[in-house]
């Protein structure tokens, strides 16, 4: 047998026993209560947990519209469904519309089995869905906390590499391009073959000292901190241009005064993969970029004209990161990410981040 415990609003002992033999006829076990007052109704709902509630329509001193107002302002659901003698169709539609979940003449009793199955059924189902709804929020919002510990720790581990670049192959390689000019200036100048090695060595170093510093402004460019967003994007646009044979445009308003650091580390490491996008997919021969700022709100929007992809054939082929990790670093400081792109016709990624009043 299936205990129910069931919450009955009636006023006649009578009808209290019929309701308890048909639900016994069901196979159901009812352990129930019976209220007549709202107070009852009210002190009983908070008291104990409850899987059903039947309901007269009229009674002396309480009614079913009154007992679903008490019902509703509780915010449980369970189903509420009506058992009365005889009701007019307009009250038992209005009965529905005011949140039961049926009504059945007594007359019809049989009706109270099937409608108790399929409401507890139905009940059981919103449950559900409503755990699961729960559960994805929950898990959603722990990605978005792991995703942000990941940009924070790609950023710090950036910083760490950068640093010991600088100050460890970068320092070596100058002391060793040191030894080598003294080395130079003491070789007598009729060792020519010696002189010869020792310049090829010095024009390698050269290029190595250089490929490094490239690396670290790459990994994290140390004047982020210093300089600022607009002028760090200047000098990449500058070194991609030329690298690339790309002109770069660059208008930019309102960055009189400095945005917190995680909103410019956002806004460069996204110019950043927009830029690289460029050079690297889209053949084109211009970009164009535009930064505004202003006390709610900052933007970029970074445009090329080169070949430009088709977004639904992008959506299940790419195994790039880059244009998701632009998505992930917006949607963490809470701002909103458009990207146009279609075949031919180039690529436009737009950003537009919110400031808090702290940030002006
Ligand atoms: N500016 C662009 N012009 C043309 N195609 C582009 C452009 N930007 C992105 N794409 C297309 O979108 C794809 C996905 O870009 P995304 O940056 O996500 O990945 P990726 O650049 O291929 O690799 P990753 O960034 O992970 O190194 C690219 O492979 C390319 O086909
Ligand atoms: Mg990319």
């Amino acid at each position: 047998m299936n205990q129910l415990r069931v919450l009955i609003i009636e006023d006649s002992e009578d009808s209290v026993l019929l309701l308890l033999r048909e639900l016994r006829k069901g196979g159901y076990e009812p352990v129930y209560q019976q209220v007549q007052t709202e107070e009852t109704m009210r002190t009983t709902l908070q008291e104990e947990a409850w899987d059903l509630i039947l309901s007269d329509h009229e009674m002396p001193f309480f009614s079913a519209p009154a007992a679903l107002a008490v019902f509703q302002e509780s915010g449980m659901d369970i189903p509420f469904i009506i058992v009365s003698g005889a009701i007019g169709e307009e009250l038992a539609v209005a009965a529905m519309k005011a949140g039961a979940n049926d009504f059945i003449m007594k007359k019809n009793i049989a009706r109270l089995i099937p409608a108790v199955q399929r409401e507890l059924r139905d009940a059981e189902n919103r449950r559900k869905r409503r755990k699961a709804e729960v559960e994805s929020k929950e898990r959603y919002r722990e990605i978005q906390i792991l995703s942000g510990r990941i940009l924070h720790a790609y950023e710090e581990e950036r910083s760490r590499l950068a640093r010991e670049l600088h100050d460890e192959i970068g320092q070596a390689l100058t002391v060793i391009s040191l030894d080598l000019q003294y080395l130079q200036v003491k070789l007598a100048s009729e060792e020519s073959f010696l002189q010869e090695k020792i310049k090829s060595s010095m024009q390698l170093l050269e290029q190595t000292l250089d490929y490094v510093r490239r690396q670290i402004v790459d990994l994290r460019p140390p004047s982020l901190d210093k300089i600022g967003l607009i002028e760090v994007v200047r000098e990449m646009a500058r070194e991609l241009g030329s690298r690339a044979d790309l002109t770069i445009d660059i208008q930019e308003k309102g960055f009189s005064r400095r945005l917190p650091a995680d909103i410019e580390t956002a806004l460069y490491r996204c110019i950043q993969e927009a830029l690289t996008n460029t050079v690297r997919h889209a053949s084109a021969s211009k970009v164009a970029i535009e930064m505004l700022k202003n006390s709610n709100e900052v933007s970029a929007d970074i445009q090329d004209n080169g070949k430009g992809f088709d977004p639904g054939h992008l959506k299940f082929n790419s195994k790039g990161v880059g244009l998701a990790g632009i998505r992930e670093r917006v949607k963490l400081l809470g701002g909103k990410l458009k990207i146009n792109a279609a075949p031919g016709r180039g690529v436009r990624i737009s950003i537009l981040i919110p400031l808090s009043d702290h940030a002006e």
